[in-house]
């Protein structure tokens, strides 16, 4: 269905025709590959992190978990910085310009390499540069920022690691180095075993891999908030985001784009515009015309918290005209508050319920939801 809400972003002074941009993954893994992603709807352009050498990567790397997450064990990009410079930048920047778009380069990791690759970007025509920082010493965070900041004048992102502590305290002191932020990058190590070979899934040395996609999106949604709260330069949301209700949820919080790996893997280069149209039709739906409008509205509601009941105010309260006898609820309560025998109406006992919420999140047609227990008579 035609939307009419705006999706069109400013941001690092470049106009992006939507804020789904993709995430450095091997979805970006080549300059046809970047084609793909503009053509696939994207908002923006990214490419693959390059580094000062080809990565030796393990094979094999990915491995789907559940339905929408991923563990890989990728590095950075398979092909040699010559290779990029020679040949696969040419064809993204001319993708880039065809379609309208800013292309970020990813670039990692030392401030050296760093300080050599960034001016050889910027004189090409990229028009940002996103560097990936894996460090956990704050003066080395400096360090690598600073020699960013001093080899070019076009916008620099800093993409923060989740295992890297308090992400908000690394976005205060990066601040006077960067231009904005992205957050989050996979999270590990982790491991899956093939139990029916006893044996690895990736070809890392124990099998260790990196999670992303769904099962990252509530530690990357606390990060962006956590980043967007201690600093108004913009934030890439990075983490989970398949739908364009993810969208939705990382601009509350204060997200100004969002970038997409696992869920471009997984469905393809269609995913971005998908992703896209969903959020405009939200948007729509909702009243709203602009998404810079639902820009920050947690965040600001929230900047300062909200206050944490200890005593049980609310009970579980069942909409009747809605309840479709579905038993799910009696299920997880484990409270006895909630009876739902098949093909009866749920029943709530308030006197038992303890007003945990879980009965709320579970029922498949919105029939529940926590009231005041004076109200929910
Ligand atoms: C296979 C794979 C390779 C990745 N390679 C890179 C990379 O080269 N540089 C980087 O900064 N992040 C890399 N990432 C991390 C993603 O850009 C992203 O931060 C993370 O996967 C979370 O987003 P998602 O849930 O949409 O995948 C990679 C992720 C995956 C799954």
């Amino acid at each position: 269905m035609p939307s009419n809400a705006n999706l069109s972003v400013n941001v690092f002074n470049h106009t992006f025709r939507n804020p789904v941009i993709p995430a450095a993954g091997p979805n970006v893994g080549s300059g046809e590959m970047v084609r793909r992603t503009a053509e696939g709807g994207a908002g923006g352009l990214l490419a693959k992190t390059i580094s000062s050498i080809a990565a030796p990567v393990p094979h094999p790397n990915m491995v789907r978990m559940g339905k929408d997450s991923l563990l890989n064990t990728e590095l950075w990009s398979e092909l040699s910085p010559e290779q990029w410079f020679d040949h696969e930048y040419d064809i993204a920047l001319a993708a880039a310009r065809e379609h309208g778009l800013p292309l970020i380069a990813s670039i990692g990791y030392t401030a050296e390499e760093l300080a050599s690759l960034a001016p050889r970007l910027e004189a090409i025509g990229i028009d940002i540069i996103e560097f990936s920082i894996h460090y956990l010493d704050a003066q080395k965070l400096i360090d690598t920022a600073r020699a960013l900041r001093n080899a070019v004048s076009i916008p620099i992102v800093a993409k923060l690691s989740p295992h890297a502590g308090d992400l908000g305290e690394i976005a205060r002191v990066l601040e006077p180095y960067v231009d904005g932020f992205a957050c989050i990058n996979s999270f590990g190590p982790t491991l899956m075993i093939d139990i029916e070979h006893a044996q690895p899934l990736l070809g890392s040395k124990f099998g260790f891999g990196w999670l992303s996609g769904a099962a990252l999106k509530p530690l990357a949604l606390r990060s962006v908030f956590e980043v967007a709260r201690v600093t108004s330069k913009p934030v890439i949301a990075v983490g989970g985001v398949s739908r364009g209700e993810d969208l939705i949820e990382y601009f509350m919080a204060g997200a100004s784009l969002v970038g997409v790996c696992t869920a471009a893997l997984l469905n393809g280069a269609k995913v971005y515009g998908k992703i896209a149209d969903e959020a405009a039709q939200w948007l729509d739906a909702h009243g709203y015309t602009h998404i810079e409008e639902v820009r920050g509205v947690y965040l600001e509601r929230f900047r300062e918290g909200q206050r944490v009941v200890t005593t049980v105010e609310q009970t579980a309260w069942v909409d009747e005209s809605r309840c479709k006898s579905c038993t799910v609820c009696e299920k997880v309560c484990q409270f006895d508050a909630l009876k739902a025998p098949p093909k009866t109406l749920a029943h709530v006992d308030s006197a038992a319920c303890t007003s945990c919420g879980l009965c709320v999140s579970v029922c498949p047609f919105d029939a529940i939801e926590l009231r005041q227990r004076n109200l929910a008579a």
